[in-house]
């Protein structure tokens, strides 16, 4: 009979719910604990879910519980610390959400702890299980589109953010190949944050890969469009139009666009139950001793790479050279340097309204029952009609120049 994994949760927030829907559909995972400091968050997320142990710190779980596998979903500055925690503490597999980390040196440190502990480590990058990445990579492989070419993508919140998506879609569908240069531009007019990292206002990078393909990448620029799974991919023989759950294909053997039929199951989209599934079973796969993970460290180490270069490229107006030798973030240091001098006062985080500060637990409920998302719940809860920092045209145009 196959064996039980005890997994345990970091971080009962939006993201923390995904990783929850998509333990409920493996069957052979037991989530047994959660660990949040916040009481309020913690405690809807054990009644949502029946989980018996609740810790104010990952630590204390850590110690409390025996864990084969912990899911990382707190905000992306913690992301090392909790990943390097559990390898520390001798937990066999990590999976942490995405953006790995802000900073070359702390991916690496990340890689580093893991590799000495033995500890599988996996990056929520999750969309590689979506049936419209997996069919386009295929697609690709087989020749469909000839030689790839250049990707096109568009998408907005911070390239960490939803950037991070679309750097590391764009490597899968192509194959996975390494990056080689980096040419980025950026600009930070207002005290922008996500997440409580300061981000751009908007930024865009091309992309030199291996086999001469190329990534072009704008993010907080255009925004209709904008998508953390779509691309428009060129090759010597042929297009893909993809998204997620979307498969168009032209080449010389179709009739125009050709819609390719993905048969898509329930949940099998962006973030879904299905999607998060399958990166757990691929993940208890590698620990039986299957190929190592699609979503591994070392693959998201690249991605995260590529986005800070082109912030290392706009600070030092140059095209970065990969391995890049700056391990800080760049954007901080650009910010710290006066390069990015703030246009308009006030320092703003755009998920801001995630923070449980002021919420009351029943009115949150109530809210959950009527069928609100947690990201939802909390901008209701927080009275945040829009989403902020979704100005355009961009920031530049609005601000007035001295
Ligand atoms: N893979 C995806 O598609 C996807 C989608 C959304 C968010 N994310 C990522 O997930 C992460 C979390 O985002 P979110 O939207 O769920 O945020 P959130 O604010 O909804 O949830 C984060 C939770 O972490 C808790 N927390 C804070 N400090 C902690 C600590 N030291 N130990 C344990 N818990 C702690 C908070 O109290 C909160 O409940 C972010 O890094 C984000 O980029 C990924």
């Amino acid at each position: 009979m196959a064996r039980t994994y005890r997994a345990g949760i970091i971080g009962a927030g939006s993201i923390g719910h995904a990783h929850m829907d998509g333990y409920i559909l493996t069957d052979n995972v037991e989530v047994v604990a959660v660990a949040d400091p916040v009481a309020k968050a913690r405690n809807q997320y054990q009644r949502a879910f029946g989980i018996p142990n609740g810790y104010e710190t990952a630590e204390e779980m850590f110690a409390a519980e025996d864990l084969d596998i912990v899911s990382v979903c707190a905000w992306h500055l913690l992301h090392p610390g909790l990943t390097i925690a559990a390898a520390k503490a001798g937990v066999p597999a990590v999976i942490c959400e995405k953006p790995m980390a802000i900073g070359v040196g702390a991916a690496k440190s990340m890689i580093d702890a893991c590799k000495a502990s033995g500890t599988k480590l996996v990056i929520s990058h999750q969309r590689r299980f979506t049936p419209g990445w997996e069919k386009a990579r295929d697609l690709v492989a087989q020749g469909a589109i000839g030689k790839p070419v250049f990707i096109n993508c568009k998408v907005m919140d911070g390239l960490t953010n939803w950037g991070t998506h679309a750097i590391d879609g764009a490597r899968f569908v192509v194959g996975d190949p390494g990056a080689i240069w980096v040419m980025g531009a950026v600009e930070r007019v207002t005290d922008k944050h996500e997440r409580a990292v300061a981000i751009e206002d908007a930024c865009m990078g091309l992309i030199q890969f291996e086999d001469d393909i190329q990534l072009f990448i704008q993010s907080d620029l255009m925004l209709e469009g904008a998508d953390a799974g779509a691309f428009l991919i060129r090759g010597t023989d042929g297009v893909l139009d993809i998204t997620e759950t979307t498969v168009k294909l032209m080449n010389g053997k179709s009739d125009g666009w050709e819609d390719i039929d993905l048969h898509l199951k329930e949940g099998e989209q962006a973030i879904g139950g299905a999607t998060n599934a399958a990166q757990v079973r691929e993940l208890i796969n590698w620990m039986e001793g299957g190929p190592v993970h699609r979503g591994n460290g070392e693959n998201a180490a690249i991605t995260v790479e590529v986005m800070m270069a082109m912030y290392e490229s706009a600070r030092q107006n140059r095209v970065i050279r990969l391995p890049m030798e700056e391990q800080e973030y760049p954007l901080d240091l650009m910010v710290a340097e006066g390069k990015l001098p703030v246009r308009e006062a006030g320092s703003y985080d755009i998920r801001g309204f995630l923070n449980w500060d002021g919420v009351d637990e029943e009115d949150y409920a109530t809210l959950r029952a009527e069928g609100l998302g947690h990201h939802e719940a909390m901008m209701k809860l927080h009275d945040v009609k829009e989403l902020p920092g979704r100005n355009f045209p961009p920031s530049s145009v609005n601000v007035p120049r001295s």
